[in-house]
């Protein structure tokens, strides 16, 4: 038998007034894990849904365990044995977490699913693959972290000889990364060829063995693992030097004013007594595993969750936030974690995105829109951010994933609030533009807005934020001031537990 088992060469696609893929080529072979990396836009996600038979190539051959095979439908790929875990994800939030998994492929009689069967086959899979998830729960209940395992588990409940995980950890954090690299580890040895994308770099080293690079729609090379090194890496992908500019370049004084004062917030779900401060200028890093509670407690703030106490001051004044429009109105903004659900009118325009948070400041007395304005706003924005789009009047879904939510920052950046709430912004980003990203966040704490950033990224954390509040299971336990923070010092405190029940990992 072979080890080779796809071959892919001279593949090209065109949308629209983009070539998406120009001439890309690449080889899996049994067993190996092959990174597919790039910038936002470059092909990545296009190449896997030709693979998968989601989109048809204009040109190009595939060869599958040697032989030419033409992926005409999803179905196809599945009979070939090729499944994706896609980077948005494609469940159905009214239905379980089993059901999800079985879509379409449920046990039953006649016409009926035995749903009994069906949630002990979906819990035999989840202990199988070291997945703490309750099979009945509803999707819609869960958090973007355990969507994402949902995910993971449907695509590996099929038998895959082909395994194509499109930025399958944006959303997780150390503890279920760890154990989705135990999984990949288990397949690679059963055989299973392994295509992984992935804009974080320290994931490369650890996990893979060899990686493609495209540009821009083209293949720009591959290396093995022997002769990679990640500046290497990040060189091919981006074609010029990176500038690593960013560190906190203000500092917060305890005279600083404080614009935004939480105290004693409670939620019934999680949250304990959550008080703290935010200063003007002062970027307020959030800390913590995945369910420690950083989201809840933004949700709790904005009034998209009901708290059961608290209050909450800007500029020294109790306020009533009952719902996120009433903390929009404050001069507070909120980019969610889940651009999907919250971000992002997908089949509007990237122009109509940008202007969504601010459109009064672009309507005058009488309620004319001074369109031009607007536009040249979100050209600007497009240019800063690098969005990747043919046009501001391009339709915001046919944008690549790191694309989509770049339009979301920049709509929160257009919205000129004195107080942002970044619920994992540079999720899905590439490194050229997580360093952009970083510049306009620190320009803005310079001007004087006050940013609370929650991130799973801990370099990221250090980077960017004045103080780090690290939090665990729904309480706070740790403030750090920057110069004396460490990623050590932050795992200290976010593994905290005291003697409440252990956190709530995959
Ligand atoms: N259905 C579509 N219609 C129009 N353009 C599309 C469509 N799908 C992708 N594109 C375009 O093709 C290009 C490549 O997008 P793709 O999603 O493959 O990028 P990517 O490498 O996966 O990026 P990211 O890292 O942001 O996920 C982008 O310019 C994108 O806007
Ligand atoms: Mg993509």
């Amino acid at each position: 038998m072979s080890t080779q088992l796809l071959t892919v060469s001279g593949i090209s696609k065109s949308f629209p007034g983009v070539k998406a893929l120009q001439d890309v080529q690449f080889e899996l072979n049994r067993g190996e894990v092959l990174a597919l990396v790039g910038e936002n836009g470059a092909g990545k996600s296009s190449l896997m849904k030709i693979l998968s038979g989601i989109y048809s190539k204009d040109s190009g051959t595939i060869l599958f365990e040697g032989q030419e095979v033409d992926i005409d439908s999803p179905k196809t790929a599945q009979k070939l044995g090729i499944s994706i875990i896609h980077q948005e994800m494609n469940l159905m939030p009214h239905l379980t977490v089993a059901q999800n998994i079985f879509i379409g492929r449920e046990p039953r009689v006649g016409i009926f699913v035995r749903e009994r069967l069906l949630s002990r086959q979906a819990s035999e899979l989840l202990t199988r693959l070291g997945i703490d998830l309750d099979p009945d729960t509803l999707v819609e209940g869960l958090t973007v972290a355990k969507q994402q395992m949902v995910e993971i588990a449907k695509a590996l409940s099929f038998d895959a000889k082909v395994l194509i995980m499109d930025e399958p950890t944006s959303a997780l954090t150390v503890a279920e990364t760890e154990t989705l690299f135990t999984l990949i580890e288990a397949l690679k040895a059963t055989g299973t060829g392994i295509i992984y994308i992935s804009h974080r770099m320290d994931e490369l080293r650890r996990i893979t063995d060899r990686v493609t690079v495209l540009r821009d729609g083209h293949y720009i090379g591959t290396l093995e693992k022997a002769d990679f090194s990640i500046p290497k890496v990040i060189e091919m992908m981006v074609g010029r030097p990176i500038e690593e500019g960013a560190r906190p370049t203000t500092r917060v004084r305890e005279a600083d004013d404080i614009v935004l004062k939480v105290e004693g917030l409670n939620t019934r779900s999680l949250l304990k007594d959550v008080s703290f401060e935010l200063r003007r200028g002062e970027i307020l890093g959030f800390s913590g595993l995945m369910g420690a509670g950083r989201t809840e407690v933004a949700r709790a703030i904005i009034g998209a969750d009901p708290r059961t106490s608290g209050t909450v001051e800007i500029n020294g004044k109790a306020v009533s936030i009952k719902k996120p429009s009433d903390a929009v109105a404050l001069g507070l903004g909120y980019l969610s974690e889940d651009r999907k659900q919250f971000g992002l009118l997908l089949e509007q325009d990237v122009n109509t995105n940008i202007l969504l948070a601010s459109l009064k400041d672009y309507t005058d007395g009488l309620g004319f829109v001074h369109t031009n304005k607007g536009k040249q706003t979100s050209r600007r924005y497009v240019d800063s951010l690098r969005i990747k789009t043919p046009s501001i009047s391009s339709t915001t879904k046919n944008l690549s994933g790191g694309n989509q939510q770049k339009v979301v920052i920049a709509k929160w950046l257009a919205r000129d609030c004195d107080i942002l709430i970044f619920d994992e912004p540079t999720r899905g980003i590439d490194v050229g533009a997580k360093e952009e990203i970083y510049r306009l966040l620190n320009d803005l704490a310079a001007e004087g807005k006050s940013i609370i950033m929650i991130s799973s990224e801990l370099p990221e954390v250090l980077k960017l934020a004045h103080r780090i509040i690290v939090m665990a299971n729904g309480r706070i336990t740790g403030v750090l001031d920057n110069e004396e923070a460490s990623q050590a010092k932050i795992m200290d405190f976010a593994t905290r537990m005291g003697h409440e029940k252990e956190a709530v990992q995959l």
